[in-house]
């Protein structure tokens, strides 16, 4: 009778701690242990269960004024300039926006995007591969197609959304709702040379394990980038988002290198879209033709390391999942984990065994249940035995 206690309750303390270990099981990046001295990427997915009501952000008064005035650049770009204000504060910077180290942290990632194959989330910092730039995208010098590199963060009001679509962890909702004053801020590196593109001069640099080569997705190796663009995108009320982006360039006087960035203009998803005159001005110059730095399709905010044919607005619309039905609310990040998390399940034969191969492994869990099971059977024989002879 003891013995069968004993069984029942490891049964359910052992239920009861698989139940546990899959809260976001499927949902954590996991990196494979590769040997190196370096830092590894952790996850930021401690996410917020809910909002603080009547939050005050530091935007606030810049965002009353925006939405008073929802068609004037100036106060878009005030506004965008605040959000990336609060975003790269110094200790951020010093802490190379390593948020999953941290036990309470501000800031989130999207989880999943390490299970692409071919583009999935790097080791060291975690980025994943970008659409590459063809040559002489972003600076007449640059005579190769380059690899772009980029990481995704979300304030505590995006983390909080994120943490409610993945908490199933088999299926995540295909539906999001982000609350107001939800940002998204993204950061852009490209693989290229001071020499090809001489206004990345002094630009913060990020090692990270890249591709071995722009067309080869397939290996990969260690490598200096430097920081190029950074995103911005900002839920500014119940429906609308305002998109900006910055532009690194050596000439802006700011002391610290991760300040030396010029807005290249503001877009919003209620049809408004401007870009900033300074912008224009200064990738004249580089460029020496007479255009500049290109921008989106028909003229729409974009950034340098973007698809000229399409736009900030343009792109990020269409996120949902799977996208004829669901509606993610403008994140591709969720889209893009979600597609990848599918994808891992349908193809788990195809994904390689590199850092960005982290499918969920079910092995321990199946090991608890295998011993639970054979110990059961062996107490039954025990138990049996004891019987028979009495
Ligand atoms: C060609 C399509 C495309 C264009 C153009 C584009 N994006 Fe994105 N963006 C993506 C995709 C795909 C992701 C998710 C994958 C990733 O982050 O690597 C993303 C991610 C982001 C994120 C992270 C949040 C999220 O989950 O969506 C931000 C912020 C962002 N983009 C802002 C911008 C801004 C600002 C612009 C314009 C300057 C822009 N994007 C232009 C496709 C695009």
């Amino acid at each position: 009778m003891r013995l069968f206690l004993v069984l029942i309750i490891c049964f359910f303390v052992s239920f009861w701690s698989h139940c546990q270990k899959n809260i976001y099981a499927n949902t954590v990046d996991k990196i494979d242990l590769i040997p190196s001295p370096t830092k590894k990427f952790v996850l930021s997915r401690n996410y917020p269960k809910g909002i603080i009501m009547g939050e005050k952000f530091d935007w606030d008064i810049e965002k009353g004024e925006f939405v008073q005035k929802p068609n004037n650049g100036i106060l878009g770009k005030a506004l965008a300039e605040k959000v990336l204000k609060s975003f790269l504060t110094n200790e951020n910077i010093k802490n190379e926006f390593r948020f999953g180290e941290e036990s309470d942290p501000l800031w989130f990632h999207a989880p999943a995007m390490a299970l692409d194959p071919q583009n999935g989330r790097e080791f060291i910092h975690g980025l994943t591969r970008e659409r590459s730039s063809e040559k002489k995208e972003l600076h007449p010098n640059q005579k190769y197609k380059v690899q772009n590199w980029a990481i995704g963060f979300y304030n505590s009001r995006g983390g909080y959304e994120i943490g409610r679509v993945w908490k199933n962890q088999n299926v995540p909702l295909n539906n999001a709702n982000f609350p107001p004053n939800t940002v998204s801020v993204k950061l852009l590196f490209t693989n290229v040379t001071t020499s090809a593109v001489p206004y990345l001069k002094n630009a913060p640099r990020w090692d990270a394990h890249i591709h071995k080569s722009v067309n080869k997705y397939n290996e990969r190796k260690k490598n200096s980038l430097r920081l190029i663009q950074v995103d911005l995108a900002l839920k500014y009320d119940a429906k609308h988002w305002l998109f900006s982006t910055f532009v690194y360039h050596d000439s802006i006087d700011a002391q610290n290198p991760w300040h030396r960035l010029i807005c290249a203009g503001v877009a919003t998803n209620a049809g408004f879209n401007w870009i900033n005159p300074d912008y224009t001005t200064l990738f004249k110059k580089e460029f020496n033709d007479g255009k500049g730095m290109h921008l989106g399709s028909g003229g729409q905010l974009n950034g340098p390391v973007d698809n000229p044919c399409s736009s900030c607005i343009g792109c990020h619309s269409k996120a949902g999942y799977p996208n004829d039905k669901g509606n993610l609310d403008y994140s591709l990040q969720l889209e893009y984990g979600m597609e990848a998390f599918k994808d891992s399940k349908v193809k788990k034969e195809k994904i390689p065994k590199c850092e960005h191969s982290f499918a969920y492994n079910n092995t321990e869990t199946w090991t608890i249940w295998t011993l639970i099971a054979l110990s059961s059977c062996f107490s039954c024989i025990l138990v049996g035995l004891k019987i028979h002879r009495k």
